[in-house]
């Protein structure tokens, strides 16, 4: 029915656990299932503008790496291809070097592509889908905020760094009497917050969709020390911020490198500090959460990924991004994947359950 011989495969945007499981699932059932010889691109869409960035995938390369964090084909978050910033004498340049990708496409015969990405990738996906590329998406991002998608794979894996996180700070915190902060990622959606900050037993959880007020922070932790509780536990999302405020940003030095989201939990960690008197420690916990190996939950979620994006490209169902709805793996079109983001409804169960046992969001 196919006349597919080869296909290729890239990860762009963070790496996140689970990515390896993508991609053997799709070398090992382009090989046994359809005969298909299967061509790694490395460091995002730079292994097809770049040269010697591409190379053939065989059985002995996805051995053994099911248990592994990050990618194995490498990835970044700058050069979309569409707009790819260069620095040149000082300043900076955007070049479309979306035909170069194309011509290496045809060059390299790859027949079809799976773009394994977040918001950013996949919109490079779409552009390049509608340029006549035949390209299958895969939905990735620790933060869980693509709305086609029930759950992306690296979510599970953490918030379980996170939980394990806040476990340790606990029993310090309780030992010392102290307010410990702890800043997750989560840029505009605050999943890995709510969900690591209940499993964690946080008493103030913090997040994009809901503006916080200091005095509600300091509140909670004069009542908590009223109630006897020597310590309390803030876990904050990174994007964050104080109602009237804005989010709290870290400006890179190098003028390529896109703008970095941080600082929250120490301003936090500050005025808990000031306005109550409690001794209080920040921990952000950053890049831990996208590394490590994955788990049980987003290694299946992956291999189901990879397996369902190459039947994909074998059914040339093109230009659709695999997903997950009601458990069922299914695909939806790349329009709709990257239409919105998914942020935490405020009617979220895990809102309601957490503030029917007393846990604040500052609101
Ligand atoms: O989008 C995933 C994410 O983990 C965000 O939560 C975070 O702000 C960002 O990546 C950090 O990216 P970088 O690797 O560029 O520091």
């Amino acid at each position: 029915m196919s006349r597919l011989k080869k296909i290729g495969i890239l990860t762009g945007g963070g790496d996140c656990p689970g990515l390896n499981a993508v991609i053997r699932a799709a070398v090992k059932t382009s090989h046994f299932r359809y005969g298909w010889q299967v061509i790694g691109v490395e460091d995002g869409f730079d292994g097809l503008i770049k040269p010697h960035k591409t190379r053939f995938l065989i059985q002995e390369d996805v051995v053994d790496i099911l248990s592994k964090g990050g990618t194995i084909l490498g990835t970044t978050n700058r050069g979309n291809p569409f707009s790819y910033k260069i620095l040149k004498k000082g300043k900076i340049i955007t070049c479309d070097y979306s035909e170069t990708v194309i011509k290496k496409m045809r060059t390299l015969g790859i027949d079809a592509l799976i773009i394994i990405g977040g918001e950013g990738t996949l919109k490079i996906a779409l552009d390049f889908y509608r340029l006549g590329v035949p390209v299958v998406g895969v939905p990735k991002t620790i933060d869980n905020d693509l709305e086609a998608t029930e759950v992306t794979f690296g979510f599970d894996s953490a918030i379980n760094t996170a939980m394990e996180a806040i476990d340790k700070l606990r029993s310090t915190a309780e030992s010392h009497h102290r307010v410990m902060v702890i800043e997750v990622m989560g840029r505009d959606a605050g999943w890995i917050a709510l969900h690591a900050g209940i499993a964690g037993g946080a008493d103030i959880i913090l997040i994009p969709e809901i503006s916080f007020d200091f005095n509600k922070i300091q509140q909670k932790i004069r009542q908590r020390g009223r109630q006897g509780y020597k310590y309390s536990i803030v876990v904050v999302a990174e994007g964050a911020y104080p109602k009237g405020g804005k989010v709290f940003t870290i400006t890179p030095k190098n003028p390529l490198d896109n703008v970095r989201l941080g600082g929250i939990g120490y301003k936090i960690g500050e005025e808990i500090s000031s306005l109550t008197g409690h001794e209080t420690r920040v921990t952000v916990l950053g890049h831990l959460q996208r590394g490590g190996s994955p788990t049980a939950n987003d290694r299946n979620l992956g291999t189901r990924f990879g397996a369902a994006a190459v039947r994909l490209i074998y059914q040339r169902q093109f230009g659709r991004m695999v997903c997950l709805k009601s458990g069922n793996i299914e695909s939806v079109p790349l329009e709709e994947a990257i239409r919105q983001l998914k942020n935490v409804p405020l009617s979220h169960d895990l809102i309601l359950t957490a503030k029917e046992m007393g846990i604040i969001f500052g609101d």
